[in-house]
């Protein structure tokens, strides 16, 4: 695409004027916005710049080492990945109201992400990058996507604590829309999986495990939903659903097993299709697709999981997310 290729091309010389022999620090969440910010400033500044990733353990199946793979291997970057699984586990202990766990997920994260700034920005003055996009800046809060206002502020972190100083702000994607900037990260060489992500909540799996989050529970939850994301990439479902996810109710039910009863985990398969994410639809899967889901997760996870279920609820009166 030539045009994503001049706009590359172009920025690249901007953002290069602008930062000169300065540093920048960008906080990385592995989302589409984040990651093409970091790919494009990589490719104008290489080692100047540092992405900061917080790798809170609620991502799904492997996304951290796959992010940490990205970055280090393809991209000239100080790439910075803080491990706080342990904290966050030790945080959540015994939490099962979910908008607490929210709160205390998001102010970990922005406990975590700041402290470590601030050991960067006691060396030197350096630049602040974020990958706000052109959306973003127009939708001023309440617009069309109702929780863009909490996804911004937990993703792209706009609340800077008033001790941070920086020398400016850098947002490179601020006049591109969505499907620009999945072109520019596919120009930029970012794998295809990772340009077209679909949204995934900044509390991660920690809404989709219903109940008291605990590292057993986290393993569950993400082994179901790898299989379910397998079988959707295998079936070409990837693009055409806005969101797919399975949900851990957290419920036992009785099954059977040769001549064994079980007394194992349920999961929950939510699949949705939506423009703005206001309202959705549950999507129309055809059965055979759902079957061969329920087969393998009840089959690979023997045991484990022994019942699968599918949620037929729209939004209204149901929200995308189970918390
Ligand atoms: P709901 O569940 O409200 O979800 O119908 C609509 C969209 O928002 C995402 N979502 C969140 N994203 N932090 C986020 O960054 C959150 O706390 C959060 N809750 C929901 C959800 O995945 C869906 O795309």
């Amino acid at each position: 695409d030539w045009q994503m290729e001049s706009f590359v091309e172009n920025t690249v010389k901007e953002l290069r004027g602008q930062i000169g022999e300065k540093h920048v620090i960008l906080g990385l969440s592995g989302g589409v916005d984040s990651s093409v910010a970091a790919a494009l400033l990589s490719r104008a500044i290489g080692k100047q710049l540092t992405c900061v990733f917080v790798d809170h353990g609620l991502m799904r199946k492997n996304e951290g080492d796959e992010i940490e793979e990205t970055f280090t291997g393809k991209f000239d970057m100080n790439f910075v990945r803080i491990d706080c699984k342990e904290s966050y586990l030790e945080k959540l202990k015994g939490v099962i109201d979910p908008e607490e766990k929210r709160k205390i997920i998001g102010t970990e994260f922005y406990r975590v992400f700041w402290d470590e700034i601030k050991k960067h920005q006691t060396d030197c003055l350096s630049y602040f990058a974020q990958g706000t996009i052109y959306p973003d800046r127009i939708e001023s809060g309440k617009g069309k996507n109702g929780k863009s206002d909490t996804i911004k502020t937990h993703h792209n972190m706009v609340d800077q604590p008033t001790d941070v100083q920086f020398l400016g702000t850098i947002e490179p994607l601020k006049d591109l829309f969505k499907d620009e900037v999945r072109k520019v990260g596919e120009t930029l060489g970012l794998p295809h999986e990772l340009v077209w992500r679909q949204p995934f909540p900044g509390p991660g799996l920690g809404v989709r495990i219903i109940g008291e989050i605990t590292a057993p529970r986290i393993a569950v939850l993400q082994e179901a939903d790898w299989i379910l994301r397998d079988e959707m990439a295998k079936n070409g479902y990837e693009k055409e659903l806005a969101q797919f996810f399975c949900v851990l109710p957290g419920v036992n039910t009785v099954g059977v097993m040769g001549d064994h009863r079980t007394y194992a985990d349920l999961i929950a398969i939510r699949a949705v299709t939506t423009d703005d994410f206001m309202t959705a639809d549950w999507a129309k899967i055809p059965y055979e697709i759902l079957g061969k889901v329920s087969g393998r997760i009840t089959n690979e996870m023997k045991g484990i999981v022994n019942r699968v279920v599918y949620d037929i609820t729209s939004k209204p009166p149901g929200t995308v997310e189970w918390e």
